[in-house]
């Protein structure tokens, strides 16, 4: 496994690769990696030559209040499950590397960004696009793999990609969740086992949204109220947003049209931990 630390290294890595006819493809991660990382870095893999797992705990994308701190580090963990998912390499700058001194541009993508996670972290998605897009000049790889979990993130990112004529193809894979449902995050590691138990209740809430849907709900507040419903049920847990919306742009109709694709979308405090969830589904038709 090739570890590498500058920006420097690692495109000139990356020019080699290309120079000698490969394919290579990046995981951005913020490290404390699960089977969700395992499954993108082995996916890709599957499909190039050299695979690129980026571990940088971007700080930009973290409000002043939230868990930049105590976010969960451990390269020697790391490196097993990357080494473990076929990996070849990991990128693990340092902030000074990835934000020089003086650095002052930013990438703020409009629209999809706004509502949802965007209004409960401002900021969080600034930080996200700029993060993202200096991997990919960075690495410049034909193809970033991420998780479908964080759901707004990627749409943020596909129009960053599109906006800037970014050449690496963005490639989306499923969530990954534990047997009873929980999706598979670096956060789960945060809660008591109490809460853990509770927190199956955003699957739980999911799956309700989906009956709904199944029973030929087009009104946003009849799913929106068999989601809440479940999480209500629940002591202890606080809803930031459960609610569905247009899977492309966001909006949120009261009434979406047959054949709609929608994506119900969850955010939810346990303690003092924040859970995301979502899940798509096709209006009108089971999921
Ligand atoms: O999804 C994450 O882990 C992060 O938001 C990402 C994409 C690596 C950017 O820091």
């Amino acid at each position: 496994m090739k570890i590498i630390k500058t920006v420097e290294e690692m495109r000139q890595y990356s020019r080699q690769c290309r120079q000698r006819g490969l394919r290579l493809a990046c995981v951005p991660t913020m490290g404390y990696l699960h089977e969700g990382h395992a499954s993108l870095i082995s996916a890709a893999r599957h499909s190039h030559d050299e695979v690129v797992t980026s571990i940088f705990v971007n700080p930009t994308q973290f409000g002043p209040h939230e868990d930049f701190e105590r976010y969960p580090r451990d390269f020697d963990r790391d490196h097993r499950v990357v080494d473990q998912a076929g990996g070849t390499v990991i990128f693990a700058p340092s902030v000074d590397e990835m934000y020089p001194l003086g650095a002052s541009t930013s990438i703020a993508v409009r629209g999809v960004s706004e509502p949802f996670e965007g209004a409960f972290r401002p900021g969080h998605f600034t930080g996200v696009a700029t993060i993202v897009a200096r991997l990919l000049l960075a690495i410049e790889p034909d193809a970033a793999f991420f998780g479908a979990k964080d759901f707004q993130q990627t749409l943020v990112i596909r129009r960053m990609v599109h906006d800037l004529g970014i050449a690496s193809d963005v490639i989306v894979l499923s969530t990954i969740r534990e047997a009873d449902g929980l999706a598979k995050s670096s956060r789960n590691v945060y809660l008591t086992a109490d809460q853990r138990h509770r927190a199956t209740a955003l699957y739980r809430a999911l799956r309700a949204a989906e009956d709904a849907i199944h029973d030929g709900a087009y009104q946003k507040q009849i799913i929106d109220n068999a989601m809440h419903d479940v999480l209500r049920s629940v002591d202890g847990i606080e809803i930031d947003y459960a609610s569905a919306a247009d899977a492309s742009t966001l909006a949120t109709p009261d009434i979406f049209e047959a054949g709609a694709r929608i994506v119900c979308l969850i955010a939810v405090r346990l303690g003092s931990t924040r859970l995301i969830d979502n899940m798509e589904f096709t209006i009108g038709m089971k999921a």
